[in-house]
């Protein structure tokens, strides 16, 4: 005879990063709030130190509605949440976090909502009557939050009074249809998602209360915001560029500025010549330039422990050939064509922070 099989309707994927004291509370209220529907939930957890997997799948073993997904390597929420959906092979998947801020009883609501084909995807949100986002932590987290709903809603054209929630169910087919056009940087997965299928995703709303955090805390940090940023920055051009270019191009202006101030001090500190002066300027603003990046632009592939010194003397190297290249570039334009020297000047630059960019991301943080 076969196995007892009953089909999953509703995959619930719960991206964990240290959360092992909330899996089993919250595999609890899913049962409760998702009685007489086939569910499943799957918990992606990028490794987590305090063996939340572990826990997630202690409970697998014995209950067929869990699985859990242990990713090494890598780190992101809206990354997991993708890995999470594209394992899942029921016909609508939600996304919520594992922190029990996210009333679980909003989800048969949302699925009703996806069952009668009103929408695509249902956003869950804290600002329509009957939502709160009272649970969020402090003034400044609030104050943020709703600059960025703001920010978003003047850019870009989404239909969401909630851009920032975390919290929605959508159909399966829509998603596969975009996955690969989805970034794993950062938090906003849902501002992605709609902002990437739209304008043919049908989008409908949720209201819910975000309530307060009771164990473990927050992973959102400045890194988080600036993710945030590049985004709306890559959604507003169409997707011509990518986020991790501009912050590369952001940190070599900020270099720039650097290398001036390192010139200026080296020339009053009583560097030999101005020889010395620029090439102590050069060094200076590599390096914080390596680092900013190391800290920021590549911030999933951070350089750590022994590898940080052979990326910087690789990324010293590029550079070098990419000021060789920049220097090339504007002298053949100066020359061959009308010379105006602030547009053979400017090409040059571009040429070298396209290969410093290019070089950057093949050899000196690569994909493992
Ligand atoms: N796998 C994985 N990897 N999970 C992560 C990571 C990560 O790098 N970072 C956070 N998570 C998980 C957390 O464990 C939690 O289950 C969920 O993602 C939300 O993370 P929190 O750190 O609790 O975020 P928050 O409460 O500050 O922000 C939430 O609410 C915001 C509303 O203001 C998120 O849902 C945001 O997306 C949302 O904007
Ligand atoms: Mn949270």
């Amino acid at each position: 005879m076969p196995p007892a099989f009953s089909p999953v309707e509703l995959s619930v994927v719960l991206p964990t990063f240290k959360e092992r004291g909330n899996v089993a509370e919250l595999v609890r209220r899913l049962g409760l709030a998702l009685e007489g529907i086939g569910w499943e939930a799957i918990f992606v957890d990028d490794n987590s130190p305090d063996g939340t997997a572990e826990t997630a799948k202690a409970i697998a073993a014995t209950d067929p509605h869990v699985r859990c997904i242990r990713r090494v390597g890598r780190r992101g929420l809206a990354g997991a949440c993708i890995e999470g959906i594209l394992s899942s092979a029921a016909p609508y998947v939600a996304v919520m976090d594992a922190d029990l801020q996210h009333d679980e009883r909003a989800l048969p609501l949302m699925l009703a909502k996806l069952r009668q084909n009103q929408a695509d995807l249902v956003a869950a949100t804290r600002y329509v009557e009957g939502g709160s986002a009272e649970g969020l932590s402090g003034t400044t987290r609030t104050n943020l939050s709703s600059w960025a709903t703001r920010l978003t809603t003047e850019l870009l054209n989404v239909p969401l009074s909630d851009p920032m929630s975390g919290f929605f169910m959508l159909r399966r087919d829509k998603f596969d249809a975009i996955a690969d056009r989805l970034s794993p940087a950062g938090f906003k997965i849902l501002l992605d998602i709609v902002a990437t299928a739209s304008p043919s995703l049908r989008v409908a709303e949720q209201s819910f209360v975000f309530g307060k955090r009771e164990q473990g805390e927050s992973k959102f940090n400045v890194q988080v915001g600036l993710e945030f940023l590049g985004l709306l920055f890559a959604k507003l051009t169409g997707d011509l560029v990518e986020p991790r270019f501009i912050f590369f191009a952001l940190v070599g202006g900020l270099g720039l500025g650097v290398h001036l101030a390192a010139l200026k001090l080296a020339i009053v500190g009583g560097a030999p010549n101005f020889y010395w002066a620029q090439s102590i300027a050069t060094f200076v603003a590599m390096t914080s330039n390596f680092f900013l990046n190391n800290e920021i632009t590549y911030r999933d592939r951070r350089l750590k422990g022994l590898s940080v010194a052979w990326g910087f003397i690789a990324f010293c190297l590029f550079c070098s050939l990419g000021a060789l290249t920049n220097v090339g570039i504007a002298s053949w334009l100066y020359y061959r064509e009308e010379p105006v020297w602030w547009v053979a000047g400017a090409a040059g630059a571009v040429m070298g922070l396209f290969w410093n960019y290019a070089m950057s991301s093949l050899f000196v943080w690569r994909t493992r």
